[in-house]
């Protein structure tokens, strides 16, 4: 069972168990992780789940998708190199480890 870690914007970290399938989002929402909205409810149409990987994790995930791309311009936070959609990252049991930061704020 792969384990996300969550690190919020005080350096604060809580680390999760997920199912490989489930989106990083739904994973944070299911463990009550705050800094998570995701207003739209994983369909790519709110940008309130900004997340920024962590940079040992860059290149190993999925990329973004044009649709993803578009979103990562609406988010409250300013976008980075960093920056994916928690929502449209599906984790994988080889993800177990994977480090995702959260902004300051989603709205
Ligand atoms: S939950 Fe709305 S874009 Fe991810």
């Amino acid at each position: 069972m792969p384990s996300i870690k969550f690190v919020d914007a005080d350096g604060n970290e809580t680390t999760v168990d997920a199912k490989a399938g489930m989106s990083v989002m739904r994973a944070a929402i299911e463990n009550d992780i705050d800094g998570i909205e995701a207003e739209c409810g994983g369909g790519c149409m709110c940008a309130t789940c900004h997340v920024f990987v962590d940079e040992s994790w860059m290149g190993k995930l999925s990329t973004a998708l044009p649709e993803e791309h578009d979103m990562l311009e609406e988010t409250a936070t300013e976008r980075t190199a960093q920056s994916r959609l928690s929502c449209q990252i599906m984790i994988s049991d080889d993800m177990d480890g994977l480090i995702v930061r959260l902004p300051l704020t989603q709205i």
